[in-house]
């Protein structure tokens, strides 16, 4: 029989976490601003003060518990009709190594493939993580990807002296295959 490959492989959760994955509401802005300063005040990402992420909660991922425990959230920011950037993508420390970033990272590339993107962005301190996750680190500066790609350097201490990499993943289109 000749299909479509699966775009995005998304294995099933670890069962014994009970989390499930869900889009973020303005009531999740507090835990999700915690989550964020948390590592922030480490220095591994930027902070997001909870109007900011009033502002762009709609483009927020995020896994919980049953008791409403935040594990890990992602967001992505649309900057072109086929590019996003990952943002805010965050794992509560006692989720960390679970395989939960990558499969946020996941559950936000099949989000931008039902948006019809190509291409996905991430600034990060974490090359091998996203390299796990199928990004290439590329230059700061690329002619190919708009400047907004430099919009939130604005709001971060580092903006002369920045140590962020630049990660890009080219979304391939999906394989016919036989089965
Ligand atoms: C980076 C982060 C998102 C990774 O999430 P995680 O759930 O711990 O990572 P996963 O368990 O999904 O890891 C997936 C793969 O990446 C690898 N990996 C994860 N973090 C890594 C690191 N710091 N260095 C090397 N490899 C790493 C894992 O070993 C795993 O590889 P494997 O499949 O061969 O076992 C998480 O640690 C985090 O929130 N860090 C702080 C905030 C941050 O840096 N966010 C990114 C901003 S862009």
């Amino acid at each position: 029989m000749l299909q479509l490959e699966p775009m995005v492989h998304l294995s099933p959760l670890n069962p014994a976490l009970a989390l499930e994955l869900r889009r973020a509401t303005v009531s999740d802005v507090p835990k999700i601003g915690a989550i964020i300063k948390y590592w922030a005040q480490k220095g591994r990402m930027l902070e997001r003060s909870p109007e900011l992420l009033t502002r762009s909660i709609d483009e927020f991922l995020l896994l919980e518990n049953s008791a409403g425990e935040l594990a890990g959230c992602v967001g992505l920011h649309r900057m072109a009709d086929d590019l996003a950037e990952i943002r805010g993508l965050a794992i509560h420390p006692d989720f960390q190594g679970k395989g939960l970033g990558r499969w946020l990272v996941m559950g936000a590339e099949r989000l931008g493939r039902d948006w019809g993107l190509k291409r996905l962005f991430a600034w990060t301190y974490e090359q091998p993580f996203f390299e796990k996750c199928g990004f290439n680190r590329i230059p700061r500066e690329v002619p190919t990807l708009p400047e907004e790609i430099h919009a939130e350097c604005t709001r971060c201490q580092f903006q002369t002296n920045c140590q962020e990499i630049a990660m890009l993943k080219v979304l391939e289109p999906p394989r016919l295959v036989v089965s």
